[in-house]
């Protein structure tokens, strides 16, 4: 968003994930200290900050991506749309279901365009061809890459370009229409080009989905988020509106960072 637009006055939107003073260890060493932060419903919320700062530590935890390294433990909770994601008898499988990921380097299965975006229905069973055409040409549509792939489906995924594939992988994540869609620095690996495209497309798709985004670029932060928080060293520094944040921010260490002095 621009600054000094006047979005950030509208009304406060509903909360999609709630983080209550949470923490996290791997091990002895901590990489999260007391985050606290509302995400707010169709809107895109950037987190920035110097690499080890523990963005990527707390994608992961929003969908208990971290139960699979074994020295983790964890303090406060984490809420998606009110219930919490460490509640007695929360699957974890189903949990994971309700969030699309994408990660840095686009991950293609090695399977067509078509079977690539219609994955997720397919594990859960889904086999009318109907419904998985329309899944395909609605997600493929969604992320942006219809045009470019509607004839040539049977294709590998892997047959794409670079930007291509991480449109593909979009398309995959919101196959399943997730509650949150997590993106962890998804433009890091492409050219320029391909980057303008992935960030129209995370605007184009906020509203209709909750964007969590990791990004070490502070341009891509202020061109893509409504909203973003800035992490130093394991702890949430400073988070409000994207145009305050980077505009007049509140505390030093903010200001030097989004004023490149750091990072
Ligand atoms: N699997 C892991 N085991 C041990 N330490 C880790 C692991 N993943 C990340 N860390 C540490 O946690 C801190 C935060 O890392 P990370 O969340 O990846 O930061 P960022 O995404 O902001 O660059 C860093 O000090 C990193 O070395
Ligand atoms: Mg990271």
């Amino acid at each position: 968003m621009n600054m000094g637009e006047p979005r950030a006055a509208a009304p406060a939107p509903k909360t999609v994930l709630e983080i209550s003073a949470f923490s996290l260890w791997y091990g002895e060493k901590q990489a999260l200290y007391d985050v606290t932060m509302s995400v707010p419903e169709g809107k895109v919320t950037a987190l920035i900050g110097p690499s080890g700062c523990g963005k990527s530590t707390l994608l992961r935890s929003v969908n208990r991506m971290n139960d699979l390294i074994d020295s983790v433990r964890t303090a406060g909770d984490i809420c998606l749309h009110g219930d919490s994601i460490f509640a007695p008898g929360v699957d974890v499988i189903t949990l994971r279901k309700r969030m699309g990921m994408v990660f840095q380097k686009p991950n293609p299965f090695p399977m067509s365009i078509f079977e690539n975006v219609v994955y997720p229905l397919r594990i859960d069973g889904e086999r009318n061809r109907q419904v998985l055409a329309e899944v395909c040409e609605r997600s493929l549509r969604g992320a942006a890459l219809w045009d470019e792939v509607k004839d040539r489906l049977p294709e590998s995924g892997l047959s794409l370009s670079g930007g291509q594939q991480q449109r593909l992988c979009i398309a995959r994540a919101i196959a399943s229409e997730p509650e949150v869609l997590l993106l962890d620095e998804p433009c890091s690996a492409l050219d320029p080009l391909s980057t303008n495209k992935i960030e129209s497309l995370i605007q184009e798709l906020s509203g209709s989905y909750s964007i969590l985004i990791v990004t070490h670029n502070m341009q891509q932060a202020s061109r893509v988020s409504d909203f973003t928080a800035f992490f130093y060293l394991g702890r949430l520094v400073e988070y409000g509106p994207t145009a305050n944040l980077f505009g007049a921010p509140a505390a030093a260490e903010t200001r030097d960072y989004v004023r490149g002095r750091f990072g």
